[in-house]
């Protein structure tokens, strides 16, 4: 699997020929590139090839297992990682105990035999791991493979937020690899705060992308988060969600204020920012937190911002719930 198959909300995969040739266009080339918010980090790895040196950052656990599995450096042993893909594959789930997983997923984000097979493989992992049979990497690449793959038979319309009742999960659960990046840029991995490492990165061209409205992230992949961290809280209501964490203000009505501070303290002589028109009226919670307006104000005390916009049907065959959704790229050069 590579890392663009999985399902994201808002991941620019799909736009990222646009993007790059409008980075390619209006920034110098062989550059650093700082990828403030990384979400699933396809961002990061289609503009490696543009790039030098790069950070990537975000502040959910299992993207930062994510970045370590495809961009990471340590060596790692193929066939041990192989051993394992065909060691998971025999494991014949009915004769495998009751374990967190199933006791909180199964039957509901995924089938129980399966939610079985998927607690199974992430206490081995972890047992693995800390016995040393596995080095970090080689922990990253099959915990990151374990993720793709259980996001693969989720019976979820693609995010956590709910699963989905009253019909038989249809999907099997079948372990996976991830196949990782080679580049010889070097990849720097955050998971912060993006207003704090703000303040510490120093880069050519920061690239922006951040919530635009009320739906959190650190919710709608809680299932992703609670099997990394793997610190088998008690899970409440009918979503099975954890205790709350990684709440963003880039949500809420602090937004604007947080990204203008954001901004402000980035050292970056380039800053791309992306943003998509995609209220819907009958959801609130779709409404942009951020006008394009602001965005606008905010970086121009910054320099010369360009604005581009495309029409979002160019790259979604016309799948779309809003009628009016556009996808604009700002690029400000700094001091100009
Ligand atoms: C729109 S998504 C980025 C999508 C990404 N560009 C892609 O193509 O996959 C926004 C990301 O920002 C992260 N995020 C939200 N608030 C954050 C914060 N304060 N600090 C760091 N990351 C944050 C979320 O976890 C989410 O992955």
């Amino acid at each position: 699997m590579k890392i663009n198959n999985r399902r994201y909300t808002g991941s620019k995969y799909k736009l990222m020929p646009w993007i790059k040739e409008l980075i390619l266009e209006h920034c110098p080339e062989h550059c650093s590139l700082f990828d403030v918010f990384g979400g699933t980090g396809v961002v990061t790895s289609e503009l490696l090839e543009i790039t030098t040196s790069n950070t990537i950052n975000d502040f959910l656990f299992s993207n930062e297992i994510i970045y370590k599995a495809f961009f990471g450096k340590e060596q790692y042993d193929e066939n041990k990682i192989k051993s394992h893909l065909k060691r998971y594959n025999e494991v014949d789930k009915s004769t495998l105990d009751g374990n967190y997983v199933s006791e909180n997923y199964g039957d509901k984000y995924f089938r129980y035999e399966d939610a079985k097979l998927i607690g199974y493989i992430r206490e081995e992992l972890k047992r693995e791991y800390e016995n040393t049979e596995i080095n970090e990497r080689e922990f990253c690449i099959l915990l990151a493979s374990l993720l793709y793959s259980f996001d693969r038979c989720a019976n979820t319309v693609g995010h956590y937020e709910a699963y989905i009742k009253g019909k038989e999960i249809r999907s099997e659960f079948v372990f996976e690899l991830i196949e990782p990046i080679i580049s010889n840029n070097t990849i720097n991995i955050y998971r912060e705060d993006s207003n704090e490492l703000a303040k510490k990165v120093v880069s050519d061209i920061a690239f922006i992308d951040p919530p635009y409205n009320s739906r959190q992230y650190s919710r709608f992949y809680h299932v992703m988060e609670t099997i990394t961290k793997w610190e088998k809280p008690e899970l409440a209501g009918t979503a099975m969600k954890p205790p709350e964490e990684n709440m963003s203000d880039y949500c809420r009505n602090l937004a604007p204020k947080v990204f203008a501070e954001l901004i402000e303290s980035l050292n970056v002589k380039y800053i791309v920012v992306t943003y998509n028109t995609t209220y819907d009226s009958k959801s609130s919670s779709s409404r942009n937190k951020i006008t394009l307006e602001q965005i606008q104000k905010i970086l121009e005390k910054k320099g010369k911002t360009l604005i581009f916009e495309t029409d979002y049907h160019r790259f979604n065959a016309g799948k779309t719930d809003s009628v009016d959704h556009k996808e604009l790229v700002f690029i400000t050069r700094v001091g100009e």
